[in-house]
């Protein structure tokens, strides 16, 4: 757990990252051209870095180290961001801070992708086991990482939270707000609507050649491509945990019992009163 004295909010973050870590991620200030993208853990991060990834790059191949090139605001830090040089790129940044704690620029951009709360939580499940070397919940039971989960007590914090600050700025003109089920359901639209928010000049870019660079993006953004993929943390987890593991909708009615996922389904209709949030999965 680490504490942020500015605005005394007390946030649990993977051991990872260290309260020295966390001070130095709250002194980075944000550039006109960053770009963040930001969420709670398991929701599609790793999917919409990709594609801004690929959008920026103009559907270059991925290298296998990618991952590595992209900071982590919490892992790493103030300083480590600052001596990134992406030459004529704009920097992406991503983050698992809340709304309250990501550093602020008018100019710069902000993705957010979120997902229904019960596959995130069973895709968090999948990935505790599978960093057992890093969590401190050793082979974690579904039914007690559940209780935890429901109440906030697991990284990044409470879930509805997370989403509820966010989706308030939805409409901020640098915020993109987006849903996991959206992006697989109709990649395409949602890979045109990242690129015009990024810029009108990656969106011509994508269109042009009848769409090449939006086919080629398209194809390296999709799950088999990613799954086949060396870079997603090898060296902490077991071959039969891959990270990039399943990525459909509804995997949470293969695991779930009736009364967690009810559980989930009330906390989001609770939370989601006054924010609006509980309408998100309703189509
Ligand atoms: P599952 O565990 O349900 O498979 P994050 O990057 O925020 O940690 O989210 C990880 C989740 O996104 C995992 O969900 C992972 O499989 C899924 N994912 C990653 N790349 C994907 C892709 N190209 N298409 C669909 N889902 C993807």
């Amino acid at each position: 757990k680490v504490k942020d004295e500015a605005t005394g909010i007390e946030i649990v973050l993977p051991g990872a990252c260290s309260q020295k870590d966390f001070n130095s991620a709250r002194k980075y200030k944000a550039k006109d051209s960053d770009v963040f993208v930001c969420s709670y853990p398991k929701t599609g991060t790793t999917w919409l870095l990709t594609i801004t990834w690929l959008i920026v790059h103009h559907g270059e191949e991925i290298p296998k180290n990618y991952t590595d090139s992209i900071p982590t605001l919490e892992f790493d830090g103030c300083e480590n961001i600052e001596a990134i040089d992406d030459g004529e790129f704009p920097r992406i940044i991503k983050t698992h801070f809340p709304y309250k704690l990501v550093p602020k620029n008018l100019k710069a951009k902000y993705l957010y992708i979120t997902r229904n709360p019960k596959d995130a939580f069973v895709s968090y499940y999948f990935h505790v086991r599978g960093f057992n070397s890093v969590y401190h919940w050793k082979n974690p039971d579904l039914s007690n990482l559940y209780e935890l989960y429901i109440k906030g007590e697991v990284t990044s914090g409470l879930f509805f939270d997370h989403l509820k600050n966010w989706y308030a700025h939805r409409n901020d003109p640098n915020v993109l707000f987006l849903l996991y089920e959206d992006v697989k359901q109709d990649p395409r639209n949602e890979v045109l609507k990242i690129a015009k928010f990024l810029g009108d000049e990656y969106e011509k870019k994508l269109k042009m050649d009848d769409g090449k660079i939006l086919e080629i993006i398209l194809e390296r953004s999709s799950f088999s491509h990613m799954k086949g993929m060396s870079a997603w943390h090898t060296t902490y987890r077991p071959e039969n945990e891959p990270f990039i593991r399943k990525g459909v909708i509804g995997d949470w009615k293969n695991h779930l019992s009736t009364e967690q996922a009810d559980g989930l389904d009330r906390a989001l209709m609770e939370h989601g009163k006054e924010s609006g949030i509980s309408k998100l999965w309703d189509k």
